[in-house]
């Protein structure tokens, strides 16, 4: 259990001071069928969206709350996980002042997002194992920085990092941490979800967008303590999650069973991909994956990505990511996709 941890010394001050913006539907919450809501300037006809959404979710978050074992008020919805990474910065970080520490190679928004919200990333690199450097993480972090940022299972690598470093850093970091488990359901790993109460300063965040099958609706969480969570309520967009999008996660979160098979199915199909790869001769290296994709070192990135393109499969190269020289990223697909991409690798080598 971490102690002495004091989260209002984290918020940026404008945000402590803030009034938040109060919505019509956050000023009225009863809802009754026979109500006659005039208060929002709504088209009153009837179309099934015609009314804004609820601004705070409260279907889908009771699902996850659900789901999880955690109360409602753990919970932050956004548009995609992209949109909670950045409440969290403009939650936290002061621009120009503070910093944050991010591992290369990983996920590219963070850096993205320090950079559009003005604030410095202090990289340190994975170990050639692909684990966190925690001696050059605690002598780069200072009392500025505000975030570490920990993707587990990490994108582009694959690995998930050990427990024990990612333990470590909850305890002796002075800041927040992330930990993006967006790939979480493909992993062994237990989620650091079950360890929240222990960490006053841990946020985690996932998405539907993964193994939920569900990028197109765009829907990421946050998980943390009810103190964080209302920071970033504070600052939210009033609606960031539309109708639509609250609609199909709520069909799809109570589908656990054809999700649970979508999972299983490319899992075995990751495995099988994995033992068509180490039989090609231009593939050095195939990295240890607990997600959905596979990193593999190749003779000549660029040259088979291209013929890859030539013959109608679209990978990620990797090539120009720290450590990741002459690297390809293969996202699993349909065992018919995953055929025909290993009939061409074969017949392209
Ligand atoms: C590690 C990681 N986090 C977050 C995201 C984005 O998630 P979302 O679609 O919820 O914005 C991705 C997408 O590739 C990712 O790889």
């Amino acid at each position: 259990m971490k102690k002495d941890f004091n989260i209002n010394t984290l918020i940026r001050p404008n945000v402590k001071a803030l009034k938040p913006y109060s919505s019509a539907r956050d000023e009225f919450k009863e809802f009754t069928s026979d109500m006659v809501f005039l208060d929002a300037n709504e088209n009153p006809f009837e179309n099934g969206v015609n009314r804004y959404p609820d601004p705070q979710q409260h279907k889908v978050k009771q699902l996850l709350s659900e789901k999880k074992g955690l109360s409602t008020d753990q919970i932050l919805l956004g548009n995609g996980s992209d949109e909670v990474l950045d409440l969290i910065f403009r939650a936290f970080c002061e621009p120009k002042e503070d910093n944050i520490i991010t591992m290369p190679p990983t996920y590219g928004m963070y850096e993205v997002l320090a950079k559009i919200n003005t604030i410095e990333n202090r990289k340190i690199p994975l170990t050639n194992q692909f684990q966190p450097n925690l001696e050059a993480i605690f002598s780069s972090a200072d009392f500025k920085s505000k975030i570490i940022f920990i993707c587990s299972p990490n994108n582009p690598t694959g690995n998930s990092f050990s427990n024990e470093n990612i333990e470590k850093l909850l305890n002796l970091f002075e800041g927040l941490v992330v930990i993006d488990e967006a790939y979480i359901d493909f992993s062994e790993q237990k989620s650091w979800l079950t360890r929240l109460n222990e960490f006053p300063n841990l946020i985690v965040t996932q998405t539907l967008s993964k193994a939920y099958g569900m990028a197109g609706i765009r829907l990421g969480i946050c998980y943390s303590s009810p103190e964080i969570i209302s920071v970033l309520n504070k600052i939210k967009p009033p609606y960031n999650v539309n109708e639509l999008t609250q609609q199909k996660a709520m069909e799809r979160l109570v589908n656990t069973d054809a999700v649970a098979k979508e999972i299983e199915s490319i899992i075995f199909e990751r495995e099988l991909l994995i033992s068509e790869l180490k039989n090609l001769p231009f593939i050095f290296e195939i990295y240890p994956t607990d997600a959905n994709f596979v990193l593999v070192k190749v003779d000549d990135a660029p040259k088979r990505y291209n013929q890859l393109i030539d013959n109608g499969i679209v990978i990620r190269n990797r090539t120009k990511e720290k450590l990741c020289e002459n690297c390809l990223r293969f996202t699993v697909g349909t065992p018919k996709e995953n055929k025909k991409l290993i009939q061409i690798l074969k017949h392209i080598s």
